[in-house]
């Protein structure tokens, strides 16, 4: 199952002249170390416009970090990164702010300011601006928290008196407040009970598609890789080893892939594929998801806590 294709390697990339404008973001040979702990060796990593690429690999793997270094909050220790054509770490502070501009971020930790009301949140990266006249922020404030599902009955509570689901609506609608054209999103769904997680999912899938958004998602959650990704892009051995569609990633004879992806809960979720996708399984993958037999002994990583 496994093919050249759809592993990342130097041979299969373009040459860096050959830049394409479909390509939203470029890492190219990403070295990143924290003191002696090497954390991405020779990484490279694309999103062409209009994907929905997500990320997953081991706790600790470097996933967040990954991230990090797209959005310029952490400067790499060599390689280069480009976000649409611009290499990020030379750009003057005006592109920067654009890019800025046209990025929009949901955390892993602290998805708002806890001392802001809801409207306060959503409007604090429109307000970074510059002026805008209370009525108009009003009007875009209520669009996004429409946008998100979100009652604008809530707009003045604060982030403690809201539940978690919530609070990740009222971060995603504070992540789309410039209208981005990219979005990250670090584990959208963790803490979120099966059903918020199911309809957390569904506004993500809306937004990209009402907003032609290109989304990067770091997730632990099979359910939510599988029916929202275009590609899925696998964090082990300090790099991106495969960036390629769900059904094709399974297949591919690694540790972590076989743990992740081909345990009962893997399978349960690559079985859901539409048919045409199903067909592209590997056999391990269609074995019988609810008494199929156990096919490895490791636990399954990041899945142990139900994240
Ligand atoms: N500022 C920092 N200083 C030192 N080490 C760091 C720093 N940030 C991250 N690390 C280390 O880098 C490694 C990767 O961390 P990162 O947060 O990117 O992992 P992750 O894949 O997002 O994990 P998780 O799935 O648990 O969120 C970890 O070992 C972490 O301890
Ligand atoms: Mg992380």
């Amino acid at each position: 199952m496994m093919t050249e294709m759809s592993e990342v390697t130097p041979q299969t990339r373009n040459p860096p002249e050959a830049h394409e404008p479909d390509l939203v973001i470029e890492v190219q040979d990403l070295c990143k170390s924290y003191g002696k702990t090497v954390i991405h060796k020779n990484l490279q990593f694309d999103v062409r416009r209009g994907e929905i690429v997500a990320i997953v690999g081991g706790s600790g793997s470097g996933k967040t970090t990954l991230v990090r270094q797209i959005i310029a909050l952490e400067r790499p220790t060599s390689g280069t990164i480009k976000v649409f054509g611009e290499n990020i770490n030379s750009v003057d502070a005006q592109t920067a702010r654009l890019m800025r501009c046209r990025t929009g971020m949901l955390f892993q930790q602290g998805a708002l300011f806890s001392a802001m009301s809801v409207f306060d949140n959503v409007a604090q990266p429109i307000r970074e601006l510059g002026r805008v006249p209370e009525p108009l922020l009003r009007d875009i404030v209520m669009l996004k928290l429409e946008m998100v599902g979100l009652p604008f009955k809530h707009a003045y509570k604060m982030p403690a008196a809201l539940s978690g689901g919530m609070i990740k609506r009222v971060g995603i609608a504070r992540a789309i407040a410039l209208e981005p054209e990219l979005l990250f999103l670090d584990e959208p769904t963790a803490g979120l009970d099966p059903q918020s997680s199911e309809e957390f999912v569904q506004l993500i899938a809306t937004l990209h598609r009402m907003l032609g958004l290109t989304v990067v998602m770091v997730t632990h959650d099979l359910d939510t890789t599988v029916s929202l990704s275009t590609r899925v892009a696998v964090l082990a051995e300090q790099r991106v080893l495969a960036c390629a569609p769900v059904e094709q990633v399974a297949g591919i004879d690694h540790p972590f892939i076989h743990d992740y992806f081909l345990g009962a809960r893997g399978r349960r979720a690559l079985q859901a594929l539409p048919a045409e996708r199903r067909r592209q399984l590997c056999e391990a993958a269609l074995a019988p998801a609810e008494a199929g037999p156990r096919l490895t002994s490791r636990p399954t990583p990041g899945n142990e806590d139900g994240k």
